[in-house]
């Protein structure tokens, strides 16, 4: 089986055409690859199209991209919702479908079928390694996370997340790929809940929250804090509701449940809003009001 090299990418997969799916191949578009679009809903894939058109309208008209790289870009994105065709011209897949298992295992049998063998299948998941679906691939040492950050056209941040059996030309490849896309990728060599952006967010939350708690300082002083002193844009509590406070509960529970130690349970301060029905922003009041 040929080794995944940097060298035969050309034509790029992905999968799920939702918040980030959409922006990792309109990315890889603007790159000067060919990408397609991926979805089981056709409306979805309807509504990617037309976000995307939109978005490329934006920057035209913001003098930030040039009307012919606007539409050559478009012109080298496709839509569709059979997996099986996209996948044998695939030559890196990232795969950006919803966050469930069985959904996530369905895609990389599928994957591991139809693509060529020098084709690398990444996932984007934030939570669910890759080991978790690099046999179902039938191709593991070929498999690894490639984790975007939401907005994918604009954050630099990719995590390459290694799993036990993805090989040194996979990780390189991807790695490699994630430049050409113009992100700032790292490696990371272990599967690790939360990978590095998350945990570090989750430490200075729990730490934002403890100290709030002790009545040490106000909440919008911790934030002013984290903003005046360490650069941050936005202070841990405002990132919190933005982030949505139903979503922050959930990452702890399923970390607190995969990792077992109580740093990582969930904060009964953010419980208590979620079960009050205060998401963050979404809801009109978290940690502050809007
Ligand atoms: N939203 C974020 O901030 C964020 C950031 C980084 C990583 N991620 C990860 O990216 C992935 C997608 O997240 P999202 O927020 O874009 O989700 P989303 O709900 O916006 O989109 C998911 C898309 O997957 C499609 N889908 C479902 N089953 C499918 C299948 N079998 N085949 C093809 N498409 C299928 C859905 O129709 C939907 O369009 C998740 O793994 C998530 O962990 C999300």
């Amino acid at each position: 089986m040929s080794e995944p090299t940097i060298d035969s990418v050309r034509n790029i997969l992905v999968v799920g055409a939702g918040t980030m799916g959409r922006q990792i191949a309109m990315s890889a578009a603007l790159a000067g690859y060919t990408a397609t679009l991926q979805d089981i809903s056709p409306d979805m894939l309807k509504a990617a199209q037309a976000d995307l058109a939109g978005w490329v309208a934006g920057r035209v008209a913001k003098g930030k991209l040039d009307p012919a790289t606007s539409r050559s870009s478009l012109a080298r994105l496709a839509f569709t919702t059979a997996l099986e065709t996209a996948a044998a011209a695939a030559d890196f897949v990232i795969e950006a479908a919803t966050e469930r298992l069985d959904v996530k295992t369905g895609i990389f049998e599928t994957l591991g079928r139809a693509a060529p063998a020098h084709t690398v299948l990444a996932t984007n998941s934030s939570t669910l390694g890759s080991s978790k679906v690099a046999e179902a691939s039938g191709r593991p040492d070929r498999v690894c996370n490639m984790h975007f950050f939401n907005p994918a056209l604009v954050m630099k941040c990719v995590e390459v997340v290694r799993h036990p059996g993805t090989s040194h030309a996979t990780a390189e490849t991807t790695l490699e790929l994630a430049r050409r896309l113009g992100k700032e990728p790292v490696l990371i060599n272990r599967e690790i809940p939360g990978f590095i952006a998350n945990r570090l967010m989750g430490a200075i939350q729990r730490e934002a929250l403890a100290l709030a708690e002790a009545g040490i300082a106000s909440i919008s002083d911790i934030d002013t804090t984290a903003r005046s002193a360490l650069g941050h844009p936005m202070g841990p509590f405002r990132v919190m509701d933005m982030v949505g406070l139903d979503v922050i509960d959930f990452i702890a529970q399923a970390t607190h449940a995969e990792t077992g130690d109580p740093a990582d349970a969930p904060h009964p301060a953010v419980t208590a809003l979620v079960a009050a029905g205060k998401l963050g922003r979404k809801t009109g009041a978290g940690f502050y009001e809007y």
